[in-house]
């Protein structure tokens, strides 16, 4: 056997025959060619030589006395996925040379081999791995990297999710503190909201969007002096009128922030009435948004069932009757339908 090759580049090849003279002539064309080439004379001998010696490529005999080379295949292709192999044997047989394909060897040579013979197939074979090789790193590091983005994603969506809760719950806080009879009241309102839409079977995005809405759907009060708020006793016209605009104050503080849910809208049309009754629109409940019905009949039975400033509260029973006879008529059929049942069968409580 030659000196290795210096060449840091030169490939590793194992040839592994039984017959000494075939290992002979094979490394003599490969190191001939700048290859470095070790031999075994058995399968269990390329094994140690495998677990010791660095390789890119194993030509093998297939029948050889104890194992096969077919097993040796097997034992690299689970153990040494990255090193290309080729069968040399004395044996032509097509069933026998599509078998070893199909396990995934390059190449299948015949003896007597000849020098072009054993370096096109070399050749081809290194090359075919460089290839597989470089695939694989290129695929691996797109996977990672698509990995990484997606967390880094994930973790801003995050971020966006709590700035906005954040941004709601400073909102409702602003409310509550100026107005500490509703104190509580829009929260209240959002939960049972939440209640019903996922009754009604509202998707998961949207529900969110509902609770959003319901805990600041009475934002447009912070333009109503707070003394007509906690009023004890019977609104003037012109103070019913202030109260009203509610709203609409609420919808143009709103209008401009990018919510992922029609938060604005919902504030708008949050005392609207099924039957066009309502304001600041009369929209009719076919035109006023899913989530509007349910703020609608959820921030009713909230307001009747608790203390008013000018009347102590009249409690839930109360409540759903008011909803129950208005049903189909101020307040929507199914969204009622829903909220009674959450209270008469479901056990739901403020
Ligand atoms: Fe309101």
């Amino acid at each position: 056997m030659r000196q290795p090759n210096p060449n840091p580049r030169a490939k590793n090849i194992l040839v592994v025959d039984d017959d000494e003279s075939i290992r002979q002539v094979i490394c003599d064309i490969l190191e001939l060619e700048g290859y470095n080439c070790l031999v075994s004379s058995s399968v269990s001998e390329a094994k140690t030589c495998l677990d010791e010696n660095p390789f890119d490529l194993i030509l093998s005999d297939i029948n050889m006395p104890g194992e096969s080379g077919i097993e040796l295949v097997r034992y690299v292709f689970d153990k040494y996925p990255d090193i290309a192999t080729i069968m040399v044997t004395g044996v032509v047989d097509h069933n026998l040379a599509e078998a070893v394909f199909e396990l995934g060897v390059y190449d299948y040579i015949t003896k007597p081999v000849s020098r072009s013979g054993v370096l096109i197939s070399v050749k081809n074979a290194l090359h075919r791995r460089e290839l597989e090789i470089s695939n694989r790193t290129y695929r691996e590091g797109l996977e990672k990297m698509v990995a990484d983005r997606t967390t880094s994603l994930r973790s801003i969506m995050q971020q966006l999710r709590e700035t906005i809760d954040g941004v709601i719950q400073t909102i409702a806080l602003t409310v509550e503190i100026r107005d500490p009879y509703t104190a509580g009241h829009q929260r209240r309102v959002a939960t049972l909201a939440r209640a019903i839409a996922i009754e009604m079977g509202f998707p998961g995005e949207s529900i969110e969007g509902i609770y959003h809405a319901g805990v600041i759907h009475d934002l447009g009060k912070i333009s109503v002096p707070a003394e007509i708020l906690s009023k004890p006793g019977r609104l003037t016209v012109n103070e019913l009128n202030l109260i009203k605009d509610h709203p609409q104050t609420g919808f143009d503080i709103l209008k401009d922030i990018k919510f992922p849910w029609p938060i604005a809208q919902v504030v708008l049309q949050h005392h609207e009435r099924h039957d066009g009754s309502g304001y600041p629109q009369g929209l009719t409940g076919s035109r006023m948004l899913p989530e509007a019905r349910i703020i609608a009949v959820a921030d009713v039975v909230e307001a009747i069932a608790s203390h008013r400033p000018y009347r102590p509260a009249l409690g839930i029973d109360f409540a759903l009757e008011e909803i129950s006879r208005d049903k189909g008529i101020a307040y929507d059929p199914d969204v009622t339908e829903v909220c009674l049942k959450l209270f008469s069968e479901k056990g739901f409580q403020f």
